[in-house]
């Protein structure tokens, strides 16, 4: 039985990863300080028999060492994965991002781990120039600090898998969608109009084109990886085979809504510096595996909309 250590297991996407492992009959151990997570994110795996929570902070080296002995493969998912606000506290992701794996990754050099799979974004090409982006593209160029403390992040577990003999497999996503969704752009939007069905502010112009995909389209690609590990280090492209504009979404969330809302464009072409306008991953390289995504980003957009709906104590914040 594979034991397997998922730090950010209280989060969106690790949460969702902890069913998954715990479905595909892993021994987990979740590791999390719940500076974002939710424990009510674990309530089916805290049911299941072959689940442990550790509470922790990865930068506490011997709380995190402790936690993961005994495990055969590390998915690393804790970060700080805001990427708006980078520029308000620069240090942040340094700390949480790039020194938080470098911790992650000395953890398992002392309890002989060697397998890890990594949470990264596709938000590491910046403003690319090659759409769809492949994996190889040239990307030297970074605009936000999340992305680069993610390189960096990548860098750090290519250089151990080269150097010390791990295996590797780094997953750039984009944005995720579904249930458990706690952040980004339906978050705030369905968080205003509960309040103000009648207007909607919307940052950037409308025009910005993204990708999306269906966290659990995202788990069963990260499972389907991780059950034939590369032999050094594999980097893989997440995403849906479409994108959609800002402006596509929104219509998708006011007709779900059944609103009408006046839009209040903050204007530009796009949000915030180091929002990138056009993200579109080429995925060619996962499909080639037999994945493909469940749901279209619509699908995915209205799911996420009615779990909000469902559970609005998390919008409570
Ligand atoms: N959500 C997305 O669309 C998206 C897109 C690209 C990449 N990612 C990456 O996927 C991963 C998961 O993202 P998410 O959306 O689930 O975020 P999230 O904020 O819901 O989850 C992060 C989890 O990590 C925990 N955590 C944060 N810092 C920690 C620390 N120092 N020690 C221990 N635990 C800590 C938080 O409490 C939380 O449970 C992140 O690495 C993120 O950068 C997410």
């Amino acid at each position: 039985m594979t034991a397997s250590f998922v730090t950010g297991a209280a989060g969106f996407i690790g949460s969702a990863l902890v069913d998954g492992l715990l479905s595909e009959g892993h021994l987990v151990v979740g590791y999390d300080n719940f500076s974002s997570g939710r424990e009510a994110f674990l309530e089916k795996a805290f049911a299941h028999p072959n689940f442990k929570l550790a509470r922790g902070d990865i930068s506490d080296e011997t709380a995190l060492e402790s936690a993961m002995k005994g495990s055969d493969v590390v998915w690393h998912l804790s970060a700080n994965a805001d990427v708006r606000f980078g520029l308000e506290h620069p240090q942040k992701d340094l700390i949480e991002n790039t020194i938080g794996t470098f911790k992650v990754l000395e953890a398992m050099r002392r309890n002989d781990v060697r397998d890890i799979i990594f949470s990264s974004t596709g938000s590491v090409y910046g403003e690319a120039t090659v759409i769809p982006t492949p994996e190889d593209a040239p990307f030297p160029i970074q605009t936000s600090l999340y992305a680069s403390s993610k390189l960096s992040g990548e860098a750090l577990i290519s250089s151990y898998c080269h150097g010390y003999g791990f295996r590797g497999v780094v997953f750039r996503f984009v944005s995720m969608l579904g249930e458990r969704y706690t952040h980004g752009h339906i978050f705030d939007f369905v968080k205003h109009l509960l309040k103000e069905p009648r207007s909607l502010p919307v940052l950037g112009d409308g025009t910005q084109r993204k990708s999306y995909l269906y966290v659990k389209d995202c788990i069963e690609a990260m499972l389907k990886v991780s059950s034939k590990m590369p032999d050094c280090f594999e980097v893989f492209n997440l995403g849906a085979d479409e994108y959609c504009t800002v402006l596509d979404s929104i219509g998708w969330i006011t007709s779900f809504m059944k609103l009408s809302p006046k839009l209040e464009f903050s204007g530009g072409d796009r949000g915030w510096v180091g929002d990138n306008p056009f993200i579109f991953l080429d995925t060619s390289k996962i499909r080639s595996l037999g994945w493909s995504n469940s749901l279209s980003i619509r699908q995915g957009v209205e799911r996420t909309v009615q779990w909000l709906l469902d559970n609005r104590w998390i919008l409570e914040r």
